[in-house]
């Protein structure tokens, strides 16, 4: 069975190919970052322009590195939510107008169960059970995952996700947007010891998260420096350096503190945050020193795109052919 995925819940837009005997076939991906970078964020109206003027193209493109026509498609899965209204949809439009006009079922898929699942589409996958960290720029989340569809939510941010507390730092030392990947190189070059931030909920003795604060630390220190356009680039980078540490230290802390609750030896990491460097680091050499596995997503599947929605579809309809249908009434 052929699945085609389309992901356009934000800044991205996604389409791809995955096949249930074969792995994935192909996908296509436009970042519409440089586009809203000079807002400073998103802009939710110029995401959906966008998502409609590149989805065609990009079907187009994921067919041709398939070799495959479009009538080889089987079902149609694309994100539902959570995400931007119009940016989903658009998405939403084109894979029901897709499925009408080559009459084959749609869809809806969440799009954190397609961020959950994208490490399964590595060259090592984990087995289940496992405890998954899903960091992202909307959500921060502890799960417990013993298959596809059995899951349970161990805990979450109460407040910023980590992905959203990256990029406003990344903001506030005016390093643009998306602050996340900038905040991390950055802080690279960062002393270490020069400033010690607050790890929120750190000994909270449960597996919820809480960001806010960190992020109102950053602004303090800013602010204490006489703003970000008085800050020097080595402060800046000593300030990255305290932000990243200490949000590293938290999650790092909050995954063993699951693995150690639910008894588990795998532990899967997901969502854009996940492609960060320290984070990795750290969640390795914990893994190292506390003998148990670690799992990430391939780098290009750790933000935004449609492999993983077309391969959660995938998985969706193994378990229930029911799943994809001819109703073309979208819904987001
Ligand atoms: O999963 P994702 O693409 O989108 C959501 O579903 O939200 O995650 C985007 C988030 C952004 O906040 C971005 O700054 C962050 O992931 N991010 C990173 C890195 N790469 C992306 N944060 C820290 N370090 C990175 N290398
Ligand atoms: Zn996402």
């Amino acid at each position: 069975m052929i699945v085609l995925g389309v992901e356009s819940s934000c800044d991205e837009t996604g389409l791809a190919l995955y096949d249930t005997q074969r792995g994935l076939l192909s996908h296509a991906l436009h970042s519409q970052v440089a586009m809203h970078e000079e807002y400073g964020g998103v802009v939710p109206e110029l995401a959906s322009r966008d998502h409609i003027r590149r989805a065609i193209p990009l079907l187009e493109q994921a067919l041709n590195k398939a070799g495959m026509p479009a009538s080889a498609i089987d079902a149609i899965a694309y994100t539902q939510g959570p995400g931007l209204a119009g940016a989903l949809l658009v998405g939403s439009a084109i894979a029901c107008s897709l499925g009408m006009a080559l009459d084959k079922p749609v869809l809806g898929v969440h799009h954190l169960e397609g961020h959950l699942l994208s490490p399964l589409l590595a060259s090592e996958p984990p087995e289940f059970p496992f405890v998954a960290l899903l960091v992202s720029g909307g959500h921060t989340q502890l799960m417990r995952v013993d298959g596809v569809g059995q899951y349970e939510l161990l805990g979450e941010t109460l407040d910023d996700a980590a992905g959203e507390a990256f990029d406003k730092s990344a903001k506030l030392l005016g390093l643009g947007y998306p602050g996340g990947p900038a905040i991390s190189r950055m802080a690279d070059f960062g002393d270490p010891e020069a400033y010690k931030l607050p790890r929120p909920m750190l000994h909270s003795k449960d597996l919820m998260f809480s960001f806010s604060g960190l992020k109102t630390a950053v602004l303090t220190v800013v602010n204490n420096n006489g703003g970000a356009a008085n800050v020097c680039e080595q402060d800046k980078a000593n300030i990255a350096r305290g932000f990243v540490d200490a949000i590293v230290d938290v999650l790092t802390a909050k995954c063993l503190s699951a693995l150690k609750q639910t008894g588990l030896k795998r532990l899967v990491i997901a969502g854009g945050v996940g492609a960060n460097a320290q984070l990795r680091a750290s969640l390795n050499a914990a893994a190292k020193k506390k003998h148990f596995k670690v799992y990430y997503p391939e780098l290009e599947f750790c933000t935004d795109n449609g492999a993983m929605i077309a391969f959660a579809g995938a998985m969706r309809l193994q378990i229930n052919p029911q799943a994809a249908q001819r109703d073309y009434s979208f819904n987001v």
